[in-house]
């Protein structure tokens, strides 16, 4: 049996990949779209600029757009996809909850919060039953959970795989060259960025901070204890279209040789979810690479990609790079989805 989802803010460059990975998926059906008010009430083909590199399905197509609030979508819905931007998502996601629906969401409003999971089902799929606590203490029959950052989800997968080998992590430095898709189809001109590079994204650096404590952490069953491990980061925007690089280094107690980071990353498990791909974790030989044009399509846009590691000053260095919008975004979204189905939440 299929269960029908929802995609909030469907429009958008997340909403869009949403639909492209929703539409063939073997346990979801599209059965509600929301924007803006302005799209509302219009039908998703004129509303909607696709940009994304499948033709727009045409059942899609001819679907009309909703107003994103409770009572316009339907009520055998059980699961809602959200890419709204985060003031919208901070205001709209609670109440979807409370009138029962599960919302699995891209936007950045209350990922740190105590009683909302934050994962990456490779990562910490154990978090997810945080939801337990959040129904006792919100008092909802729906539930809400997140996933990371665009740029967190590159680099915390192959911490997570140091620290699945038994490495203990206590400094991490990132630096960030991401991509303009990652601000939305209104975000970055092209004036501002063909033939340059912005040092500065607004509270990115905080998120790839806080939010990978939060993922490395443990889950007692009734609290989520933060990593100790101590992150550093810096972000760029740079004139790629999609996929984020970035360049890490680690810090960890014991020895930590290039080869023995290598044989953690090639080993961390996939997991047996619809979306999940094998291997997670592509490492390269090649110092050169992995690069966003050539390697953000690795594993259908849900691997990650590591190379370069050697020996530094600073601990092991290497660069890793995920498709922003795939892996980072609506990827991210539908395979929390699969978890949440998997684990019986929906
Ligand atoms: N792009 C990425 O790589 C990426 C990665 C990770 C996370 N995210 C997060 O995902 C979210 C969406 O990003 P995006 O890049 O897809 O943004 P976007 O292209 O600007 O799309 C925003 C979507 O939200 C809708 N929306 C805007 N204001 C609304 C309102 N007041 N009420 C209801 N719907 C509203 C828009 O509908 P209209 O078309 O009607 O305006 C559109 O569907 C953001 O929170 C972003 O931070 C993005």
């Amino acid at each position: 049996m299929t269960v029908r989802v929802g995609v909030l803010g469907a429009t958008g460059a997340v909403g869009q990949r949403l639909i492209q990975l929703l539409e063939p998926h073997p346990d979801f059906e599209i059965a509600a779209l929301t924007a803006s008010d302005s799209s509302a009430g219009h039908v998703y083909r004129d509303v909607a600029k696709w940009r994304v590199d499948t033709p727009i399905p045409t059942e899609i197509a001819e679907m009309t757009v909703h107003a994103t609030t409770p009572d316009a979508v339907p009520d055998d819905v059980d699961l809602l996809f959200s890419s709204l931007p985060s003031s919208v998502g901070a205001e709209v996601e609670p109440p979807f909850c409370e009138a029962g629906y599960v919302v699995s969401s891209n936007s950045s409003n209350s990922r740190m919060a105590a009683d909302v999971p934050l994962v990456i089902p490779e990562v910490n799929a154990e978090h997810l039953d945080l939801l337990e606590v959040q129904r006792d203490e919100r008092g909802w029959d729906g539930a809400l959970v997140k996933n990371p950052n665009c740029s967190t989800i590159t680099f915390v997968p192959t911490l997570a795989a140091l620290a699945a080998a038994d490495f203990t992590l206590e400094e991490v430095h990132v630096s960030t060259l991401q991509a303009v898709s990652g601000a939305g189809y209104d975000g970055v001109t092209s004036m501002e960025i063909i033939d340059n590079a912005i040092p500065h994204i607004g509270s990115e650096e905080e998120k790839l901070e806080t939010e990978s404590r939060k993922l490395l952490g443990t889950f007692d069953g009734a609290e989520l204890t933060h990593d100790g491990v101590e992150v550093a980061a810096s972000c760029n925007r740079i004139p790629t279209l999609d996929g984020h690089l970035e360049n890490v280094w680690v810090e960890a107690e014991e020895e930590l040789t290039p080869e023995d980071a290598a044989d953690a990353m090639r080993e961390f498990s996939p997991l047996d979810l619809p979306s999940s791909p094998d291997p997670l974790i592509h490492v390269f030989e090649d110092p050169s690479r992995p690069q966003p044009r050539l390697d953000r399509n690795l594993g259908d846009g849900m691997a990650i990609a590591a190379g370069g590691l050697r020996e530094s000053t600073f601990g092991l260095q290497y660069n890793c790079l995920a498709h922003n919008t795939i892996r980072g975004a609506a990827g991210a979204s539908v395979l929390n989805g699969e978890l949440l189905l998997e684990n019986g939440y929906l």
